[in-house]
């Protein structure tokens, strides 16, 4: 499995995960934050997601100005 991780603290809210990867990834703009879709906080306070397939996650990870995303 491969994990998708988001560092939710610092999300700018640039908003290019959830243009680039909708099926995973949704604004929430009120927070002016992303959220990635179904995730639970992990112990140190990161969103985290098992995936089988990477999909469009790794676009989204490179295109995060903040690195944010990381895919493990
Ligand atoms: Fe935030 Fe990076 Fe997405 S800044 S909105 S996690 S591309």
């Amino acid at each position: 499995m491969i994990k998708v991780i988001q560092d939710h603290e610092n999300c700018i809210g640039c908003g290019s995960c959830a243009a680039i990867c909708p099926k995973f990834w949704e604004m929430n703009y009120e927070e002016g934050k992303a959220f990635l879709k179904t995730a639970k906080k992990n112990e140190r306070g990161k969103y985290e997601l098992e995936v089988k397939d990477v999909e469009c996650n790794q676009e989204a990870a490179d295109c995060c100005p903040v690195q944010a995303i990381k895919i493990l």
